[in-house]
């Protein structure tokens, strides 16, 4: 399908009307082929608001509620979009699927093992797809290294790395007079907390459950001394002041993949500090660094005519020549939603596979497979770092040709 072209009307229910799923909700109205028949929070201000969003845009009044159960039981929801807090992404979507709703959620991490199984096992039962919206996967440079990592730029790949690097001190610290679910998890667990916006595009790279695998890992944390401060600074008249932070600053986790390659993550948010997912990816005839927008390919880079050692060059015409298909035809069409765009070929790329009644671009293995960093990275800071297995949650079929890929331009494969 074309960018741009109308397909087959998908009608969604969305369900969490935070700051995220408005936003979402907005991109996805603006797509002629989705009607938004329902809306859900559990708070009715935001149910309210939903409402009101489409009902601006659309003209049309969705239903609201404040139980998800309402929304996945009715006969004209096609699809749910869950934009929920993390702990409870996957009961909804299992809840969805085993009503025969296709489901996708937003990116977060699971807070057990057994949670990531159950969403596997519902697909398995249900035949029916979860795909997790990890935008960062359809970021402009992402999908550039992508093509660039599938065209052998870099060689045989070896290692990458990736972090989730956000100062967020203020949205955990004010979490609970905004109603964020964000600070219950910085002050209870110490975890790789939001592991997927740098492995959902390593995983893309290293080719993970399509011939590869996460095999173990180990995590290790730093101490809890960015948010407490903070709290003591900003908090000083709340309880807030002297609670105990659990999440350590810096949660470095690595990870050992099947075919050899290592993966490191870091999350590193109630620090000071510039936003960056901190990318790096190096193989056998190069390395592209994120942070300088820095590559070195072997043989093409220019040696400085002063040195004798290897130096780095902007990556910029890189960025230019490689440029992934999907962009420049989203170039083309004009960008629109939010995070420079991307957000909205995430969308799509769901929104076209339940069209399509197709693999979504993201599937259910993936969504485990990225989620489970989460609760077993917790498990092994809480051991100091001891390494722990990695569910293969495939059960072998990584190994084999798997047939029922995503196809079309949205496909990562
Ligand atoms: N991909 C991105 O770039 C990006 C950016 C921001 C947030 N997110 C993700 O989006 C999600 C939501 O983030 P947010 O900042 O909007 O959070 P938020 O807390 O503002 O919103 C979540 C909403 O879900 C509602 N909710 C929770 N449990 C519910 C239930 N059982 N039924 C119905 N509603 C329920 C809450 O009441 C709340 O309004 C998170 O997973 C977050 O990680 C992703």
């Amino acid at each position: 399908m074309k960018m741009g072209e109308k397909g087959k009307t998908v009608r969604l229910g969305i369900i969490g009307l935070g700051g995220r799923g408005r936003g979402q909700t907005e991109t996805l109205i603006q797509m002629p082929d989705v009607e938004v028949v329902a809306v859900c929070d559990v708070y009715e201000d935001r149910v309210k608001l939903g409402q009101e969003l489409i009902m601006k845009h659309r003209g049309i009044m969705p239903a609201g509620e404040t139980d998800f159960r309402k929304v996945i039981a009715r006969d004209d929801v096609d699809a749910v979009c869950v934009f929920t807090s993390w702990e409870t992404h996957v009961d909804i979507c299992v809840q969805a699927m085993y009503a025969g709703k296709r489901a996708a959620m937003e990116v977060g991490g699971a807070t057990s093992v057994d949670e990531c199984w159950k969403l596997v096992r519902a697909k398995e039962e249900t035949g029916i797809e979860c795909m997790m919206l990890e935008n960062c996967c359809y970021g402009k440079e992402e999908m550039t290294i992508l093509n660039m990592v599938n065209q052998g730029v870099f060689g045989t790949l070896v290692h990458c790395q990736g972090g989730y690097q956000h100062d967020l001190r203020d949205e955990i610290g004010n979490g609970d007079i905004n109603r964020h679910y964000r600070q219950r998890h910085f002050l209870n667990r110490n975890a790789e907390l939001y592991p997927t916006h740098e492995l959902g595009p390593i995983a893309q790279y290293l080719k993970i459950n399509r011939g590869n695998r996460m095999v173990s890992l180990c995590a290790m944390s730093s101490k809890a001394a960015g948010l407490h401060e903070w709290l003591t600074e900003n908090r000083a008249d709340t309880p807030l002041a002297n609670a105990q932070v659990n999440q350590g600053d810096i949660v470095t986790t690595l990870i050992k993949c099947a075919n050899g390659e290592t993966i490191v993550l870091t999350h590193d948010c109630t620090l000071p500090r510039p936003y960056s997912r901190g990318g790096r990816v190096q193989g056998t005839k190069g390395i592209w660094m994120e942070d300088n927008r820095s590559i070195y390919i072997e043989g093409r880079t220019q040696a400085d005519p002063t040195h004798w050692t290897h130096v780095w060059e902007k990556d910029t015409a890189y960025m230019e020549e490689y440029k992934h298909p999907l962009w420049k035809a989203y170039e083309e069409f004009g960008l629109r939603g939010g995070h420079g765009g991307m957000d909205y070929l995430v969308l799509r790329g769901f929104i076209e596979s339940v069209q399509k009644n197709e693999c979504p671009p993201i599937d259910t293995y993936d969504t485990a497979s990225w989620m489970v960093i989460t609760a077993l990275s917790e498990q092994s800071a809480a051991m100091g770092g001891m390494p722990v297995p990695i569910p293969d949650f495939t059960e072998g079929r990584w190994l084999q040709k798997r047939t029922e890929f995503a196809t079309g331009e949205y496909a990562l494969n």
